[in-house]
């Protein structure tokens, strides 16, 4: 039976930066604008938990003073991806600390009824077998959408890949780790859990109309 307080491939990065700006985009009467700046911020500040295992090669330089032996970071660039549209939210504040990423997009948006994802765009840069696919979206609520976006860069030969949210409930966590075990989840809130309308309670609401204004 899965355990999700034993899962060391789910980090929650509960940084009280991190929390302060989540706390600010989760009341109610933020406004669009502060709304999509704040969901950049935090996804900057993730990225220093997520790239922590990246690899590093040694290189041989020279500063103004002495020649040194140092590492850089080695091996394809990465990919960030992000689920359409909220996850384009979060891509501008992950560019700023790693600007040389490659970004890929994939388009799935839930059936209101169903809850189940409905793919409508993907388009991932070349040769993406080999490189590091960070996905992002800022919520993980039943999971459909995660898994359905990593079985679409799994087909493309990506073995690779982290998950990245913002706010997740435990039911989408559980169906995500389920469904994709090999995929670290990295989360900056756990929340409680879901409505019987599919949101995370208490969740932020809908982050997309919230970053885009379509409500
Ligand atoms: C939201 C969110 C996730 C999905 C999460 O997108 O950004 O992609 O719901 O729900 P799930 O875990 O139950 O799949 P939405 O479908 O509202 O599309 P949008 O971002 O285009 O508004
Ligand atoms: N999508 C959202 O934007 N918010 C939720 O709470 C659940 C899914």
């Amino acid at each position: 039976m899965y355990n999700l307080n034993n899962d060391n491939m789910v980090l929650v990065i509960d940084h009280p930066l991190i929390t302060h700006k989540l706390t600010q985009i989760r009341k109610k009467d933020t406004g669009t604008n502060e709304f999509r700046q704040i969901v950049n911020e935090i996804g900057g500040l993730m990225v220093y938990e997520i790239t922590r295992d990246l690899e590093l090669e040694d290189v041989d330089i020279e500063t103004p003073v002495a020649p040194m032996k140092t590492k850089q970071l080695a091996g394809e660039k990465l990919v960030v991806c992000p689920i359409l549209r909220a996850g384009l939210g979060m891509v501008d504040g992950i560019l700023q600390m790693m600007p040389s990423a490659r970004v890929g997009h994939i388009g799935l948006y839930r059936d209101e009824e169903t809850l189940k994802p409905v793919e409508y765009f993907a388009k991932f840069p070349n040769k993406l077998e080999g490189r590091l696919v960070i996905i992002v979206d800022p919520m993980l609520a039943t999971g459909g959408s995660a898994i359905a976006a990593i079985d679409l860069v799994k087909k493309r030969g990506v073995k690779n890949i982290k998950f990245v949210c913002l706010v997740a409930a435990p039911e989408g966590v559980t169906a995500l780790r389920i469904a994709h075990p090999d995929v670290p989840v990295y989360i900056a809130a756990l929340d409680e859990k879901l409505n019987n309308k599919g949101y995370i309670v208490p969740g932020l609401g809908d982050c997309g109309d919230r970053i885009f204004g379509t409500k």
